[in-house]
């Protein structure tokens, strides 16, 4: 029944969303779910699970309705106006990972995250690379809050400032690596976007500053040398047509800068390096 009612409402993941959030309105994880088939359901539960359904059929995202979504393996509360999390933003955390890697340091890694919304970004760095030191900033009230929860829910060190994502990091940097996913939705874009995102989450995660996509990745260029030590990085999450515009940008301010791939080919991370 769960499952017709949002195939009627056109999901096309309508079964296993079904099973996702009948099995946590009952508080039970999908295996339990299979268990309990059998068993007759209360009134409550049956009111609580079409509560839920019926959040879903006006497309409010899953991720919002059960209040996690998972990154990178683990499990980030996320509610509205905070954004969740992308599976393409992990490609951010392999890059850094490496880097931090391969710089054979003899001082801990400081690390940044400018616009961390959930702190998926923040929080992985510091849990994959424990022995960094890692600092978010966001502007938003309600995800620096929301960081900050997952940061200690998930046992992860990160400071998380609240404030404009420059002006909170410079006095803070340098950094070995800056990775950020900034806004970089056009408004123009906006009507193809999917109702989930649209309506539901947050403008300032999604819509670019003065209606320039490029504006952040123009922003932290021009920070580059301040906010970057000496052979650091920086990491900047892309929308789709991005890639060639701001790679260009960056060679020519000087920088050797590269684009990397997510798994649907899109150049989807703009790698900068601050050169010795
Ligand atoms: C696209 S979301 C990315 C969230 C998270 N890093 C992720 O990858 O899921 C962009 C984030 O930047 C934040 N943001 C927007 N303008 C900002 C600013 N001027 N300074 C700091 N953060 C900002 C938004 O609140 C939002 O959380």
């Amino acid at each position: 029944m769960a499952r017709e009612f949002l195939e009627r409402k056109g999901l096309e993941e309508a079964r296993l969303e079904a099973e996702l959030l009948v099995s946590h309105s009952l508080g039970l994880n999908r295996l339990g779910l299979f268990m309990a088939l059998d068993r007759p359901l209360s009134s409550e539960e049956i009111d609580g699970a079409r509560d839920l359904l019926v959040r879903r059929g006006k497309r409010e995202p899953v991720a919002y309705i059960i209040g996690q979504r998972e990154f990178y393996g683990r499990a980030f509360r996320v509610g509205s106006g905070v954004l969740i999390p992308r599976p393409e933003t992990e490609l951010l955390v392999d890059i850094a990972r490496e880097r931090v890697a391969a710089m054979e340091l003899d001082v801990p890694p400081r690390l940044a995250d400018l616009g961390t919304g959930s702190g998926c970004l923040a929080v992985t760095l510091a849990l994959e690379i424990p022995e960094a030191q890692v600092i978010a900033a966001d502007i938003s009230p309600e995800a620096a809050l929301q960081a900050r929860h997952n940061a200690e829910a998930l046992g992860a060190k990160v400071e998380v400032l609240e404030g404009d994502g420059l002006a909170c990091l410079l006095p803070r940097g340098p950094f070995h690596v800056l990775v950020s996913n900034p806004p970089y939705v056009m408004r123009s874009e906006e009507a193809s976007l999917a109702p989930e995102v649209r309506d539901y989450e947050p403008d300032l995660a999604l819509f670019a500053p003065q209606d320039d996509p490029d504006h952040w990745v123009q922003k932290l260029l021009e920070a580059l040398p301040d906010i970057l030590r000496p052979g650091g990085f920086l990491l900047v999450e892309l929308g789709a047509s991005q890639g060639p515009r701001v790679l260009q940008l960056a060679t020519r301010m000087g920088y050797e800068a590269r684009l990397h791939e997510d798994l649907a080919r899109i150049p989807r991370v703009l790698e900068v390096a601050r050169g010795e």
